[in-house]
């Protein structure tokens, strides 16, 4: 079952809302069960500053978004990438096997935030310098209003 991290994040989750003027914004949705994250950043000195998080999902997309966005705020772009799908899971504690699916989301839906940054940025060539293309792809997947995962497991 749950670890006692995953309902206290569930519970009183931070870092819930939406940056107006948001440097970058990541979305992922999970084809199965058709849950959607997305999450927001504001970039500062190249760290991000603030970022937040939409989540329509189910308990554990919740805490891994609060958890994950928790994790990333205050850190450099360069240190936040290190967030990885297994570095939420383990924060929390730990997932059920069947729903580690939903945990995935939001390391990828941060990748794909400062993916967006830099592309905003003119700052291309940190795209490829940090192995961003699948999700400068699932960026331009979902501006065409395609759904779905941005990788294949
Ligand atoms: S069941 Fe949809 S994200 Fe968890």
């Amino acid at each position: 079952m749950y670890s006692d991290k995953v309902f206290e994040h569930f519970r009183n989750p931070k870092n819930i809302g939406e940056i107006p003027d948001a440097d970058g914004a990541g979305t992922v949705g999970n084809p199965v069960c058709g849950d959607l994250m997305t999450i927001m950043i504001k970039v500062k000195d190249d760290v991000i500053a603030d970022i937040k998080f939409k989540t329509f999902g189910c308990a554990a997309a919740i805490a891994t978004s609060s958890v994950a966005t928790e994790l990333a705020k205050g850190k450099s772009i360069k240190e936040a990438l290190k967030i990885t799908r297994k570095t939420v899971a383990d924060e929390l504690g730990g997932l059920p096997p069947q729903k580690l699916h939903c945990s995935n989301l939001a390391s990828d839906a941060l990748r794909m935030a400062i993916t967006d940054y830099f592309r905003k940025t003119g700052q291309e060539e940190r795209i490829t310098e940090f192995g961003l293309e699948k999700e400068l792809k699932a960026l331009e997947r979902r501006e065409k209003g395609e759904q779905g995962e941005v990788y294949e497991d």
